[in-house]
């Protein structure tokens, strides 16, 4: 997607689509008033005649109007103006974006950001609008014999009143390019299939990123490498199936060379059969998105390499199947994680936080400064929270303020959960350290309880993703995040958002 900023007289503006916010009851925009004027009246008229009240969502595509330079004009409803927030705003954005992509239109200039969404200011506005216009305009055809042809709009531009706004707005369309371009990846690699996306894929995507981006370094560490390690939690998950097991590493350096990075760890289990407790075969498709945690620090690093961020920061991807085997675990087994601690498999489908503990483990090398781990760990995460909010767990409040504040302002929220010890006896086993499964109570608090044993010595974060990573049903394909809200929180720590005026 190509993107221009725009400003001076909107009359007068050449695009193949000019896009004009109106409110309910047929209000308009301040930019939709200035082209009623220009048009002498002409929007007023046609609303007059009742097509289009305002409502939020609904789309008017206008040709042929006079006294204006643009092709066409396209009136998006806003809905009422108390209730215009920055949901709102995206579903317009999302409208405009379907009805362009329907018919022909290659550019359009949009001006919604001028009717600003309440909580967020105009860098927030003006970005949203690019992520979202590249959010509703990305496909999966990587797998289809016949390609459809790509949506026709290929350029967004966006409009600025004042032309002092400009910097801003080129910020936010860099900003909002570089997110949705890691959203995009971050969704290429979850909706691709598991015979295609092993952990052998993974590893070769990751040496690709690395040949895309200088800056950033990989490393692939094999089975052999971890039995090294001592990753017995890690290597009994992977010995249950034929495709090796991969533990792939970022490294981009962008900070100074001091400064202790921060770690991204994410789980990259690119089928999730359940091994021999095994999974029910209703939907066990979507398990081919247990990587979706991996692909958000793919995502993520490709965000903040496009970007240079001044920072230092690490991705640790351990990728494996979970599948039923001979070699695989079998309920009882007792494992010996890299951190020394033994764990008593209770239950062979807990196998993201056997992966985890030990990539938590093998992260402590790196001296962090912060690690955030991101997992589609439980389905008791999906229940407690559905599909608009991940699973934020910490003890360190100042650090859940901090994402939580990153979740709004990326508009993808995450929501606090307790990581009280409270919860930790219910890990308790009769023959190891401990149990890797905590009973039906509270299932996403204990699979973080698991975690947090293995992250004493680090400043830590875990985001159970397992509700948002992906959506079900008709609209079935991966979502990208939690890309938007870690690549907010780099932002933030890279001093590179603007301070709102
Ligand atoms: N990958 C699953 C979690 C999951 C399930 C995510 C459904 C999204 C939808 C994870 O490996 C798993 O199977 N967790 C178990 C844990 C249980 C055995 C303690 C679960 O949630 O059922
Ligand atoms: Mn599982
Ligand atoms: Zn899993």
């Amino acid at each position: 997607m190509e993107i221009k900023i725009k400003s001076g007289d909107l009359a007068s503006q050449k695009t193949p689509c000019l896009v004009l916010g109106v409110l309910d009851k047929r209000k308009l925009s301040a930019p939709a008033e200035a082209i009623d004027q220009a048009a002498g009246g002409y929007l007023r008229n046609v609303l007059g005649k009742g097509d289009l009240d305002g409502e939020a969502g609904r789309t008017l595509m206008l040709y042929g109007v006079p006294g204006v330079a643009a092709e066409r004009l396209l009136l998006v409803g806003c809905g009422k103006p108390k209730d215009f927030n920055r949901t709102v705003y995206a579903k317009a954005i999302a409208a405009a974006v379907a009805t362009l992509n329907q018919g022909h239109t290659s550019a359009a200039l949009f001006t919604l950001a001028e009717l600003r969404p309440e909580g967020a200011d105009r860098y927030d506005a003006l970005r949203d609008t690019v992520t979202v216009a590249m959010d509703k305009s990305y496909r999966f055809e990587q797998t289809k014999s016949e390609k459809k042809p790509a949506p026709p709009l290929k350029r967004v531009d966006l409009w600025v009143a004042d032309k002092a706004d400009a910097p801003t707005a080129e910020l936010a369309a860099r900003h909002g390019l570089a997110i949705a371009q890691g959203v995009a990846l971050a969704k290429d690699l979850g909706n691709l299939p598991g015979n295609i996306c092993t952990p052998s894929y993974l590893a070769e995507r990751a040496q690709g990123l690395g040949r895309d981006y200088p800056a950033l370094k990989v490393q692939v560490l094999e089975e052999a490498d971890m039995e090294a390690l001592k990753m017995g939690a890690l290597l009994s998950v992977s010995r249950g199936s034929r495709q090796p097991a991969k533990l792939i590493v970022f490294e981009y350096r962008g900070g100074a060379a001091g400064s202790k990075p921060i770690v991204l760890v994410g789980k990259g289990l690119t089928f999730d059969a359940g091994g021999i407790s095994i999974k029910p075969a209703e939907a066990m498709d979507e398990m081919k998105y247990d990587m979706c945690g991996g692909a958000g620090v793919f995502g993520t690093m490709a965000a903040v390499a496009e970007l240079g961020l001044p920072i230092n920061l690490i991705g640790v991807v351990p990728a494996s199947e979970n599948l039923p085997d001979g070699a695989a675990n079998k309920p009882g087994d007792i494992v010996t994680s890299m951190s020394g601690q033994t764990i008593e498999i209770l239950n062979t489908d807990a196998e993201g936080r056997l992966i985890l503990c030990d990539a938590l483990t093998y992260s402590e090398r790196f001296d962090p400064a912060l690690v955030v781990d991101l997992a589609t760990l439980t389905g008791a995460c999906v229940v407690a929270l559905g599909k608009h909010a991940c699973g934020l767990f910490t003890k360190d409040d100042a650090l859940a303020a901090e994402l939580l504040s990153a979740g709004e302002a990326a508009a993808d929220r995450a929501w606090r959960l307790p990581l009280w010890d409270d919860y930790q006896q219910q890990l308790d086993s009769n023959f190891a350290d401990m149990s890797n499964v905590g009973g039906r109570e509270g299932g996403a608090i204990t699979a973080a309880c698991f975690l947090a044993r293995y992250t004493k010595k680090l400043t830590w974060a875990h985001l159970d993703i397992a509700g948002i990573a992906w959506l079900s049903g008709k609209e079935k394909g991966a979502t990208g995040r939690p890309v938007p809200l870690l690549t907010e929180l780099l932002l933030g720590r890279s001093g590179a958002r603007p301070t709102p005026p």
